[in-house]
């Protein structure tokens, strides 16, 4: 027993220790801070509450009632403390939640176009420029727009079952004998031709920008849907020096200024002379088909009610898909169609 030790001092440390715990605990930022109070005033094995509470021994037995009913308050007390500065660090922290300002954002996915549309708005930009307009045709076609009017004949291979997409006639394929072939998917753009012309007179400077079908086994270069940008201009004194410098100026604004394209000659029924036009292919010393171009065959002319004598044109034909993977680098036209994000993402 330590006989220096009065109920008097005991007590006044009892009353100390209250303040200093009341002060740790209220002053607690956060909980690892009340979890360091909570260890020094009520640990169970070496906190200071602990060590006031075996102090009870060393007092006189008359002492200790007092004593030990002071100190169960100061313990009442300081546990209510911890409670409360636990609830009151909880609440700051769940109202802190939505508004730190520390954390890392979380961007919102931005989508974006696809590279074909990017493709067919940066050539209508591009044509724009040269003073041509957007026609529009539909993709369900007749068969005039899209094999007569150009002059394609009955017998010509190009109108071959096997490579177009026939619509069955209204009565089903059963009355295919009675309605003859009907409609179909346009094969090509150069039907927006004839619709254009069919409606208003010279002068025309149009292009037409859209999907077309032909029933080609899907690899890596083909595809049973693509696209096409059509290209007509009909007015008095239109010559292939007049198609040359169009063409020469768009490859070189679309897919830059030392990009190398050649005409070679070739045949479609609706031009006359008509050229396929090349180009090299990424850098590789290949050359490969853009599309085709020509004069307007006068017979085309003559079918929508121009006078070839009057006014000549030039029209063209080339692949959307070719000029986007060209000028993107990408050597599989599949994976245009997959809507792969991370493919896409890059565009
Ligand atoms: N319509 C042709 C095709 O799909 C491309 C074409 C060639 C269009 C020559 C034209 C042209 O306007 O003059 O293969």
């Amino acid at each position: 027993m330590n006989p220096t030790d009065t109920l008097e001092t005991a007590v006044a440390d009892l009353e100390a220790l209250e303040s200093a715990g009341r002060g740790a605990l209220e002053g607690a930022g956060d909980p690892g801070e009340l979890e360091a109070a909570r260890i020094e005033f009520l640990g169970q094995k070496q906190g200071r509450l602990k060590t006031a509470q075996e102090r009870l021994k060393t007092l006189e037995p008359a002492a200790r009632r007092a004593y030990g009913q002071r100190f169960n308050q100061v313990k009442t007390t300081l546990e209510s403390l911890l409670e409360s500065a636990r609830v009151r660090l909880a609440s700051r922290g769940q109202a802190l939640e939505g508004i730190d300002v520390t954390l890392p954002g979380v961007p919102p996915v931005l989508g974006h176009r696809h590279p074909l549309t990017q493709t067919t708005e940066e050539l209508t930009e591009i044509f724009g420029r040269f003073g041509f307009a957007v026609a529009r045709g539909p993709e369900v076609e007749d068969l005039w727009h899209n094999f007569d009017a150009l002059n394609i004949p009955q017998n010509h291979p190009a109108r071959d079952p096997l490579d177009n997409y026939y619509l069955a006639p209204p009565g089903g394929v059963e009355s295919l004998h009675e309605h003859g072939l009907w409609a179909m998917l346009r094969s090509q753009t150069s039907t927006v031709q004839i619709r254009v012309m069919e409606n208003q007179p010279p002068p025309v400077r149009v292009i037409a920008i859209g999907r077309v079908y032909r029933p080609d086994t899907v690899d890596a270069t083909h595809s049973f849907m693509f696209h096409q940008i059509e290209g007509l201009m009909v007015q008095k004194g239109v010559t292939m020096a007049d198609l040359k410098s169009v063409l020469s100026l768009f490859a070189r604004a679309y897919l830059g200024e030392d990009v190398r394209i050649r005409f070679r000659p070739s045949f479609f029924p609706f031009t006359e002379p008509s050229v396929e036009v090349d180009m090299v292919w990424h850098g590789k010393a290949r050359w490969v088909e853009m599309g085709g171009a020509g004069m307007v065959d006068p017979n085309v002319l003559r079918s929508v009610g121009y006078d070839p004598e009057d006014v000549s044109g030039f029209a063209f034909g080339l692949g959307i898909e070719r000029l986007c993977m060209r000028r993107h680098g990408i050597d599989d036209i599949r994976l245009l169609y997959q809507n792969d994000v991370d493919f896409l993402r890059q565009f």
